[in-house]
């Protein structure tokens, strides 16, 4: 496992994706040059290319004194390179850890308990250590709901961009500084030449956010993860701050993890989505044909109130009943307790994904006639 890039002669066509595909030239950055290349690993769902990244059967499970519990429980997709899949659901879905897992930082005792990661045709789910921290930041960058949490209150913002810039790419220090200079300005920061010096408490939360865009910009990643991103901004600020990190993304042509509640930033900004459920990934496809017509009945419910996808931009609306706990996950298809649509089967056989148009949805009202 390497840090080793496969060239690749420019950017790749997606499907479904007439918008990237035209997307603007490459960056003029020329760390970006080389940067997009194909992947080795095998097709995935709704992909044209090869992936980027490829979970597979992913597990995760959290060793208890009454039991194991499996918070997610063989979930399974795949983002094209410069591709933005959302990934959406209730609160304890099992987005972050997902998200946790992909970027190395799942916290103990959460484990991989199954299945693979597979990042440009390699295994990364189980690397060392040390090998994991050189993926992070060069390879898959990460954006968290607090800025805080990604800034070391005790360095300048100048200081931590130079070394992430300089721990991932070889660059002297004046060249680094050059660099992060151009990332604050790239990023919205205002005198960005002065404001390098600065601390991260000098700043604004919204500030802080584009900062913590830049530090995962910074090497030039494939790949990022931003996990709510924006809930922790002002609501007027959070529009700025996706479509900040949507134009960059496309720029650079960097794939985005986009782990959100809000449909409209979903509507806004990802090419695919993935809904979650108690662990598992129930409906996943292009993101206009999952909110025009949704397949699974807790898609349609989350849908529901939804105006207009354009342009109103409304959380989730509340379903009844609530997500199970991990320790009380209904058998057979576990929205059943709250599934207006149930029938026998569903209480005591899992569906896996069917087609379902576009998308595949994890329902037995579109399994495959018999
Ligand atoms: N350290 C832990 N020990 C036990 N269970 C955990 C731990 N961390 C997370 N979980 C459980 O795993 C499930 C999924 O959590 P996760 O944080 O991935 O949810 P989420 O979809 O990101 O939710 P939210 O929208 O609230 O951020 C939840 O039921 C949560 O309680
Ligand atoms: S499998 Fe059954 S319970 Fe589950 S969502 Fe479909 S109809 Fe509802
Ligand atoms: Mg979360």
């Amino acid at each position: 496992m390497t840090d080793i890039v496969p060239p690749h002669p420019g950017p790749l066509p997606l499907s479904g994706e007439t918008e990237r595909s035209s997307a603007p030239s490459p960056h003029p950055n020329p760390l970006a040059a080389g940067e997009r290349g194909p992947s080795a690993g095998e097709a995935g769902e709704a992909s044209s290319t090869a992936p980027l990244l490829d979970v597979r059967h992913l597990r995760i499970e959290f060793p208890t004194r009454r039991g194991v519990l499996t918070a997610v429980d063989d979930v399974s997709f795949a983002i094209a390179p410069g591709e933005v899949l959302g990934v959406v659901g209730e609160s304890g879905a099992g987005k972050s850890l997902t998200g946790a897992a992909i970027i190395g930082l799942l916290e103990p005792p959460g484990r991989i308990a199954g299945g693979e990661i597979v990042l440009d045709g390699a295994r990364i789910d189980h690397l060392p250590h040390d090998q994991m921290r050189r993926v992070r930041g060069r390879r898959i960058g990460a954006i968290f709901q607090d800025p805080l949490a990604s800034l070391d209150p005790l360095y300048s913002i100048g200081s931590q961009l130079i070394e992430t810039i300089r721990t991932h790419l070889p660059m002297s220090e004046a060249a680094a500084r050059t660099r992060a200079v151009e990332l604050l300005q790239e990023v919205g920061i205002p005198a960005a030449a002065r404001r390098i010096d600065h601390y991260p408490h000098q700043f604004s939360g919204g500030m802080r956010q584009r900062v913590v865009i830049a530090l995962a910009l910074a090497a030039n990643p494939r790949l990022i993860i931003a996990d709510e991103p924006t809930t922790a901004l002002d609501v007027s600020i959070q529009a700025q701050i996706i479509t900040l990190l949507r134009r960059l993304c496309r720029e650079y042509g960097t794939a985005v993890m986009l782990i959100t509640h809000d449909m409209g930033v979903i509507a806004e900004t990802a090419d695919r989505v993935a809904v979650m459920y108690a662990g598992r990934i129930v409906e996943i496809g292009p993101v206009a044909d999952v909110i025009r017509a949704p397949k699974h009945p807790y898609t349609i419910g989350l849908m529901g109130s939804i105006p207009s996808v354009t342009t109103d931009r409304e959380r989730l609306v509340q379903i009844d009943g609530s997500m199970p706990r991990l320790t009380a996950i209904p058998s057979g298809c576990p929205f059943h307790p709250r599934c207006n649509r149930v029938f026998d089967r569903c209480l005591h056989e899992r569906p896996e994904l069917f087609e379902a148009g576009t998308s595949r949805a994890a329902c037995w009202l579109h399994a495959p006639l018999p």
